[in-house]
């Protein structure tokens, strides 16, 4: 993040707060005063930097700061950035991975260049130092040494001599806040919401100079008059815990006012989905492409599609490209992102399109990346997600892909169109009556939790687990329900609790599949409506859904599922918004 404005620092501190859940395992802060570059930077969280920097009287007009997840090297105060160069006055922050930083590090030590790191991005102040020694102005420097990196970035960059701020980007998120008296570039608008809601996207190739006179943008030497300045949709406020502990719960807690919105949204008269339609003309083929949560409401999607007769493939976005998957010109690529800045989706969907493929956009963020890329945006509209665990947006991408599935089917009947409109309210009932964290407090020092379902319920299965590990930190695993008795079971012991996600696809065979584990001495706890009897009498324990369509009941489960997870991390004491090891938006492949 940059600032050019009065109090830089206090600003910066708020914007990486703001910032944090896309990297949280150290901080740091370059900020130009009379003297020169002033840098701090700690290990851990951005606590740790405020009591660093410990400053009353704020004293820089001019900063930068970052928040870091680690790519190279651990997280300790050296490798936080800003990094700077030999002579101390240029300091630089970068996202993105530098990939051919070996070579020009090499180089750059052959020449006496001390480094003080262990990352990738310390090359970019050395070798901004070598143009300025060489003759250059340090917005030319800059310049040259953005042509020498590969990989992708998102830099900026301030210089002792000047009350300015340089910046680049390829292939990570830059976007520029314009205020009254002050200029913000950040990877994410929560940064600066609270000060303006007036942005400009920069592109890939672009370069920015931003100082107390304005902004400006170049692309190849050429100077952008024209880049739209547009207004975000959220609010400062949307973005704040709200009284509660974590975002995730708030998020959790907002999933019936997500789905209104999309279906208030999306309902015009005609068209399910506000979209261009000429994006689905003639298509008779869907491949998804997504990573982590958004992979399994794209598993769900791809069924919903399959189960009403369209061909629809799902692939990992980090190996979609490895398949070499042919595209007619009948199919339409949909990449499922949350931050349409996944940097795993965001190469799937150049591989799409330098195989001539339609592609279609399902993100939350209005003028992300992937929202650009795509030929077309189909905006989920579920606000701001904070907490580094998927949860509202998972069952808004459902919801639209459930629109977009009986959109180019023109299935739109009255039974699943009636459980879309009940769904908020069901939800709902769910959050109200939930006994999830009584079944988290009494299972949650088993060895392993298991997840298990089929049809819907398979990539409902999938993303239990997923929420699980991911802030539990316990050992969980979903499974397709049949494939159990193919290998998994051999885990099953007495210390093994079950969840078997129950969504009236194949209910029967789960049912079998529930026993099999009984069997085996296995706690079993039902995810499922009361009307089924026979499930009540097996399962050890009950986590109720309201009784609705088979491919709704699903979404039902996962806030089940949600909760189990948050309960059980928070009984365990778990930081549930940051999760060890994880980022919110995964900017490298
Ligand atoms: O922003 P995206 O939806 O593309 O992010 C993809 C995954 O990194 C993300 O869904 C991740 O798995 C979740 N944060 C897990 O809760």
């Amino acid at each position: 993040m940059a600032r050019v404005g009065r109090d830089a620092e206090n600003v910066l501190l708020h914007g990486l707060r703001k910032l944090e859940y896309r990297g949280y395992d150290s901080a740091g802060l370059a900020l130009r005063n009379g003297h020169g570059v002033e840098v701090f930077k700690r290990e851990g969280e951005i606590s740790r930097l405020v009591s660093h920097v410990g400053r009353e009287k704020p004293v820089a007009e001019i900063g930068i700061g970052h928040t870091r997840w680690s790519t190279h090297g651990p997280p300790t105060d050296e490798n936080a950035h800003p990094h700077t160069d030999c002579t101390g006055e240029i300091a630089v922050v970068h996202n993105g991975i530098i990939e051919n930083h070996g070579a020009l590090r090499r180089q750059l030590e052959k020449t006496g260049h001390e480094f003080e790191s262990d990352t990738d991005t310390e090359v970019i102040p050395h070798l901004i130092e070598n143009g300025i020694a060489a003759g250059h102005s340090p917005e030319e420097a800059f310049e040259s040494t953005v042509e020498l990196l590969s990989g992708s970035y998102a830099i900026a960059m301030i210089h002792r001599g000047e009350k300015t701020v340089y910046a680049a980007r390829r292939g990570s998120p830059l976007v520029l806040g314009i205020d009254e008296s002050a200029l913000f570039l950040a990877s994410d608008v929560p940064a600066f919401l609270e000060f303006t809601d007036r942005v400009v996207y920069i592109e890939d190739e672009q370069l920015v100079r931003i100082s107390a006179s304005g902004y400006t943008i170049t692309e190849r030497g050429d100077e952008i008059a024209d880049q739209p300045v547009v207004r975000v949709e959220w609010n400062g406020e949307a973005a704040e815990k709200g009284g509660y502990d974590h975002y995730m719960r708030k998020e959790i807690d907002e999933q019936p006012s997500a789905i209104r919105q999309i279906v208030g949204s999306h309902a015009a008269a005609d068209e399910l989905l506000d979209i261009d339609p000429a994006i689905l003309d003639g298509v008779s083929e869907i491949q998804f492409v997504a990573c982590g949560t958004s992979y399994h409401a794209a598993l769900y999607g791809s069924f919903l599609l399959e189960s009403r007769g369209i061909p629809a493939s799902t692939y990992l976005a980090s190996e979609y490209a490895l398949h070499n998957c042919s595209i007619g010109e009948n199919t339409l690529v949909v990449a499922v992102t949350q931050s349409g800045e996944t940097a795993d989706t965001l190469a799937a969907i150049d591989a799409a399109k330098r195989a001539g493929g339609r592609t279609l956009a399902v993100t939350n963020v209005v003028g992300s990346t992937a929202a650009r890329t795509c030929d077309e945006a189909l905006y989920i509209r579920a606000g701001p997600e904070i907490g580094v665990a998927a949860t509202k947006t998972f069952s808004s991408q459902v919801v639209c892909l459930s629109l977009f599935a009986a959109q180019l089917t023109g299935d739109r009947s009255s039974a699943l169109a009636d459980a879309l409109a009940s769904l908020p309210g069901d939800i709902q009932r769910v959050l109200d009556r939930s006994k999830s964290r009584k079944i988290a407090a009494r299972y949650r020092d088993r060895e392993a939790f298991f997840f298990i379902g089929r049809g819907a319920g398979y990539p409902v299965a999938l993303e239990g687990a997923l929420k699980m590990k991911e802030i539990s930190y316990e050992h969980a695993e979903g499974f397709a329900a049949g494939e159990l008795k193919h290998g998994p079971l051999a885990l099953v012991t007495p210390n093994t609790v079950v969840f078997a996600v129950f969504t009236g696809h194949n209910d029967d065979k789960l049912l079998n599949n529930v026993t099999e584990v009984k069997t085996r001495g296995g706690t079993v706890v039902a995810v499922v409506d009361t009307a089924n009897e026979a499930v009540l009498e097996q399962a050890n324990d009950v986590l109720e859904i309201p009784e609705t369509h088979p491919d709704v009941a699903g979404l039902l489960a996962n806030v089940q599922l949600q909760l189990v997870s948050y309960h059980a991390a928070n009984l365990l004491g778990r930081p549930i918004d940051k999760p060890r090891n994880l980022a919110k938006s995964v900017t490298v492949e």
